[in-house]
C-alpha cells in the first residue's frame, strides 16, 4: 500500500481481528456480526525506522550494568485493591480497568483518587461519559476529597495531551477509552482503531511524563464498540471487574501484570456511600448456607494466596424431559457432567434419568479441581436427600477412576475452615502428611470418593 494513503479494513469489534473483507463471523473468536469497516491511514513505513535506529548509533547493553532502582508504588490504602496490584499502581504505567457497565469502574477509580489525593498525589480524572456534576453526585456519596484531585471533562485525545503536559499529574484516570476519539483516525469514537489508536497516545504520555494511567474499558455485548480485549495485549495490566448486578458483592481479578502476579483478587461490596472492601470473604460466601439442607457442601478453593470458603450447592431430581437437564454455575459445566460420569461409574449411582444443577453460591466463578469431591458429595447427597455434616469442610481433587487426589495448600485451606468454626474436615489422603500437626479440627482422610461418602453418610 502506498505511504500515507487512506484506506480501510473490516475489525472485529470483539477481539481486534482485521480482515480485509467483512465476514459473518470473526475466524479469531467466532463472535457472530461482529465486523465493522474502518478507515485506516498508512503510515511512513516502519523499515525507514529501525534503519535509523542502527545509525543513530543505538546499542545493546548487558543486563548485569542495568540497575532497577527502587521498586515504587503507590499504594491506595485500600487493600482489596492494591493486593490485586501487587502492592499499589507502579509509576508510569497503564492499567485496563474492564468490567460491564455500571459494574462499579467509575466509583472503584473514584475511590482510588480520594486515597492517592489525600496523600498529596495530584490526581487528574477525565471522564468523557458524565458531566462534571454528575461526576461530584457520585463524589458526595464517597466522602471528602482534597484539592489535589482535579476533573476534566474531554473526549478530544489531542486535547488531553495537551492537559496532562502542562498540568503534569501523577495519576491520571480515561473514563472510558471507548468515548476517546483522535482526530487523525477517521472512525467513529468506540471503534477498535479509535480504541487502539488512544491507548497507544496515553501508553506514550503514560511513559514519557512517568505517570500511573488507570483506563476504564467497557465489556461489551453488542459487538459495535470494541471492547477491553482489543487493548489487553497494550497495557501493563489488565484488571476486570466482574460480579452480579443484583448482587452487591464485586470481585476485582487481575488478568495480566507486569509488575506481580495475576492469582490475586479483591472483594468489594457495593454500598450507600461506594464500595466497601470485604476483608474476609470466606464469611460471606457460607453466610446463606442453609443449615441441615442435602446438597449443600462447604469447601475451600484458593485465590492466589488467599484460602476462600465456598458453599457448593447440587439439586438432584428426576427428569420431566427426553435429556435431563444439567446446568452449572460459578463451575465448569463440562467438569461437573465428568463428576457425574465417576459417580455413575463408579458408585453404580444411576444419574442417567435425574436432572442435575450444581451452584457455587455467592456469584464466584471457580475452575480449580480441588473442589471437585465438595461437588461429588453435593450431588450424591442431593441425590439421596442426606445432608452433610453443616460443620464439615469438603475439598480434594477427583480423577477418573474415583480416586481422590492431593491439593496444594491443604494445611491454610483447613485452618481457613477452622477459623471459621468448621470442626471436620474431609481431604486427600496424599495430603494426610503435611497435616499432622493441626489440631482443634477433626481430619478424615480418604483415598476414594466411596470413602468420603461413607465418612458422611455413616
Ligand atoms: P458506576 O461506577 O457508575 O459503574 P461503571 O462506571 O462501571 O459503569 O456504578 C454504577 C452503579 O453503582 C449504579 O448502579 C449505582 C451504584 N452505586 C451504589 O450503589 N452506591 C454508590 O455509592 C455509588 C457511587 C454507586
Ligand atoms: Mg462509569
Amino acid at each position: 500500500m502506498a505511504k500515507g494513503k487512506a484506506s480501510s479494513a473490516f475489525f472485529c469489534q470483539n477481539c481486534g481481528y482485521e480482515a480485509s473483507k467483512w465476514m459473518g463471523q470473526c475466524p479469531a473468536c467466532r463472535t457472530w456480526n461482529c465486523f465493522v469497516e474502518e478507515r485506516i491511514t498508512v503510515k511512513s513505513s516502519p523499515a525507514a525506522g529501525s534503519a535509523k535506529a542502527v545509525s543513530s548509533g543505538r546499542k545493546p547493553v548487558e543486563l548485569k550494568a542495568v540497575t532497577s532502582g527502587k521498586e515504587e508504588r503507590f499504594a491506595t490504602e485500600i487493600e482489596e485493591f492494591d493486593r490485586v496490584l501487587g502492592g499499589g499502581i507502579v509509576p508510569g504505567s497503564l492499567t485496563l480497568v474492564g468490567g460491564d457497565p455500571g459494574i462499579g469502574k467509575s466509583t472503584l477509580l473514584l475511590q482510588v483518587c480520594q486515597k492517592l489525593a489525600a496523600k498529596g498525589k495530584e490526581v487528574l480524572y477525565i471522564s468523557g461519559e458524565e458531566s462534571l456534576a454528575q461526576i461530584k453526585m457520585r463524589a458526595d456519596r464517597i466522602g471528602d476529597f482534597t484539592e489535589h484531585f482535579k476533573l476534566l471533562t474531554e473526549v478530544n485525545l489531542g486535547t488531553i495531551s495537551d492537559v496532562v503536559k502542562s498540568e503534569k499529574p501523577e495519576v491520571l484516570i480515561i473514563d472510558s477509552i471507548q468515548t476517546m476519539y483522535n482526530e487523525e483516525v477517521n472512525s467513529a469514537p468506540g471503534s477498535v482503531s479509535q480504541v487502539r489508536e488512544s491507548t497507544g497516545i496515553l501508553m506514550q504520555l503514560a511513559k514519557v511524563e512517568n505517570i500511573a494511567t488507570l483506563i476504564v474499558g467497557h465489556v461489551t455485548k453488542e459487538g459495535t464498540v470494541a471492547g477491553p480485549r482489543v487493548l489487553e495485549h497494550m497495557v501493563d495490566t489488565v484488571l476486570y471487574f466482574e460480579g452480579d448486578k443484583q448482587d452487591i458483592y464485586r470481585i476485582l481479578r487481575g488478568v495480566k501484570n507486569r509488575f506481580g502476579s495475576t492469582d490475586e483478587i479483591g472483594v468489594f461490596e457495593m454500598g450507600e456511600a461506594g464500595l466497601i472492601q470485604v476483608k474476609n470473604p470466606s464469611e460471606f460466601l457460607i453466610s446463606g448456607k442453609p443449615e441441615g439442607a442435602s446438597g449443600s457442601v462447604v469447601t475451600c478453593c484458593m485465590e492466589g494466596t488467599r484460602p476462600m470458603l465456598l458453599e457448593v450447592q447440587a439439586l438432584v431430581c428426576d427428569t420431566n424431559f427426553q435429556i435431563p437437564r444439567r446446568q452449572a454455575a460459578g463451575c465448569d459445566f463440562n467438569r461437573m457432567n465428568l463428576l457425574m460420569a465417576v459417580i455413575e461409574k463408579r458408585m453404580r449411582m444411576p444419574l442417567g434419568r435425574e436432572d442435575a444443577y450444581v451452584n457455587f453460591a455467592g456469584g464466584m466463578r471457580i475452575f480449580e479441581p480441588a473442589t471437585d469431591l465438595a461437588v461429588v458429595m453435593a450431588l450424591v447427597s442431593s441425590y439421596r436427600n442426606k445432608p452433610v455434616d453443616d460443620d464439615m469442610l469438603v475439598f480434594g481433587e477427583v480423577g477418573l477412576s474415583g480416586e481422590v487426589r492431593g491439593v496444594a495448600m491443604a494445611k491454610q485451606r483447613i485452618l481457613e475452615g477452622r477459623k471459621l468454626g468448621f470442626t471436620s474436615c474431609v481431604v486427600p489422603y496424599a495430603n494426610a502428611k503435611q497435616l499432622t500437626d493441626v489440631e482443634g479440627i477433626k481430619i478424615y482422610t480418604v483415598k476414594n470418593i466411596m470413602e468420603a461418602v461413607n465418612i458422611i453418610h455413616d
